[in-house]
Parts: structure tokens; C-alpha cells; sequence
């Protein structure tokens, strides 16, 4: 290749590998960044997935447009002045509480929050459910074996996991054990004396 043909070859090369790199990192949101604004300034009021004196956060993107939570951040009060029927209706759901504004945050500061949010929502619809938690145990439905009835409490129908975390269930199992092994040591001293009692007759 020549020395021209080379440099063509270069800037065009150069020119590819930029015009992937830099829409690439324009727009792209920074969760972390996000993590922060939102702990130093959303989290007295907001959480992702309880209502606190906010609604919680959890898949708030698909509830309002980029550009509206943008403005209700901004200014809550202009928007729901300006009759936002959904912003009038959470301001009376939460008992009027006013969100103060924050004209400070840049377009790129809130999406880096809304980044933060969707990701942590993201998290919360991957997660396994998880349904032993105390109070809450998955009934079995399938057929159950002698030792599925031994080893969950078998109530007709609805058989229901031990709740390890209940302490009477503890204490229950304790006992078991300490009759258990008290019942094995008086068979063996009942046993010993039985054959001391037939030594001494013989
Ligand atoms: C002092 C408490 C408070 C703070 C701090 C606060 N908010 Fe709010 N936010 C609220 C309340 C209360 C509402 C419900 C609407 C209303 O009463 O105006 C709300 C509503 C919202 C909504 C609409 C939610 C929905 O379910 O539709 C968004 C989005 C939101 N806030 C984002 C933010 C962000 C982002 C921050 C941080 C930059 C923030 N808020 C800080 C109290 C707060």
C-alpha cells in the first residue's frame, strides 16, 4: 500500500472505531452516579419499593415520560398547578405532601437517577421469590410421601414447612432430642441391671 493509500486507510479506520466509540458513551447513563444524587437527595422521602412520604420508585419510568418526571423534579408544584391530572391525583394520594424542587439537577443528573431506579427495578423482578419466608410458606400440593408428611407438619391438603425460625418449633425439637437419648440411656441402665440382677441369682 502506498503512503497516501495507508493514511486514507487510517482515517477511515479511525473514523469508524470514533463514530462507534462516541454515540457509545453520549447518553450512556451512569448508575452509580445516579445511586448517589438519589441517596443524598431522593432517599429521605423516596425508596424503590415501599411508599415512604413519596411513592415508591420501583418502574417509575413506565408510569410517566422522561420528560415529565424531568419537569415534576424540577418543579412538582408548577406541574400539578398546570393540572397534570396524574400529578394532581399523587399529590392528593400523598396527602398533599409538597416534593420540594430541585432546579438544580441537570437533564443528565436525572437520568442518571432514572438509570439508578430502573436498574434496582430491574433487580426486584429478577429476584426469586422467595416463598419460606415466616408467615408466608408455599402450601404443597403435590402427593405427598410418608416422609414429606414426617419432615413438614402434614395438615390435610396443606402441607406447610417447618418454621425453623419459630422458637416453641426449637424447643420442641431440643426436647425430642433430650427424651431421645434420656429413653436410650435408661434402656441401656435398665439393661445392665437386669443382667447384674441375673449374674447374681446364677
Ligand atoms: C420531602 C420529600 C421528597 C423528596 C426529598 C423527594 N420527593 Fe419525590 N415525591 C414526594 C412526594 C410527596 C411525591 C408525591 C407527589 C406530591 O405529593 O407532590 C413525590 C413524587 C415523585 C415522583 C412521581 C412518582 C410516581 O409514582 O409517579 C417522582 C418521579 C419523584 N417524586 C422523584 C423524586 C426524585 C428523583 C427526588 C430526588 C431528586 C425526589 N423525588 C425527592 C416527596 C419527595
Amino acid at each position: 500500500m502506498s503512503i497516501r493509500g495507508n493514511l486514507y486507510y487510517r482515517i477511515i479506520v479511525g473514523g469508524l472505531f470514533l463514530s462507534l466509540v462516541i454515540p457509545g458513551r453520549a447518553g450512556v447513563a451512569d448508575i452509580p452516579e445516579g445511586k448517589k444524587v438519589f441517596s443524598g437527595r431522593c432517599a429521605s422521602c423516596h425508596s424503590v419499593t415501599k411508599d415512604l412520604t413519596g411513592p415508591a420508585l420501583k418502574n417509575v419510568d413506565q408510569r410517566h415520560t422522561e420528560e415529565w418526571i424531568i419537569r415534576f423534579v424540577h418543579g412538582s408544584q408548577s406541574v400539578i398547578k398546570s393540572g397534570d391530572a396524574a400529578a394532581v391525583q399523587l399529590f392528593e394520594k400523598f396527602n398533599k405532601t409538597i416534593m420540594p424542587d430541585h432546579p438544580d439537577l441537570s437533564t443528565a443528573d436525572i437520568q442518571n437517577i432514572l438509570a439508578y431506579i430502573k436498574d434496582e427495578s430491574a433487580k426486584l423482578a429478577n429476584a426469586p421469590v422467595n416463598h419460606n419466608v415466616p408467615g408466608n410458606p408455599k402450601p404443597y400440593t403435590g402427593k405427598s410421601s410418608v416422609l414429606h408428611q414426617i419432615v413438614y407438619l402434614d395438615i390435610a391438603g396443606e402441607h406447610r414447612p417447618l418454621d425453623i425460625s419459630n422458637p416453641l418449633i426449637i424447643i420442641a425439637l431440643g426436647g425430642a432430642i433430650i427424651i431421645l437419648v434420656l429413653t436410650l440411656v435408661m434402656v441401656v441402665r435398665v439393661n445392665d441391671f437386669a443382667e447384674k440382677q441375673k449374674n447374681r441369682y446364677s
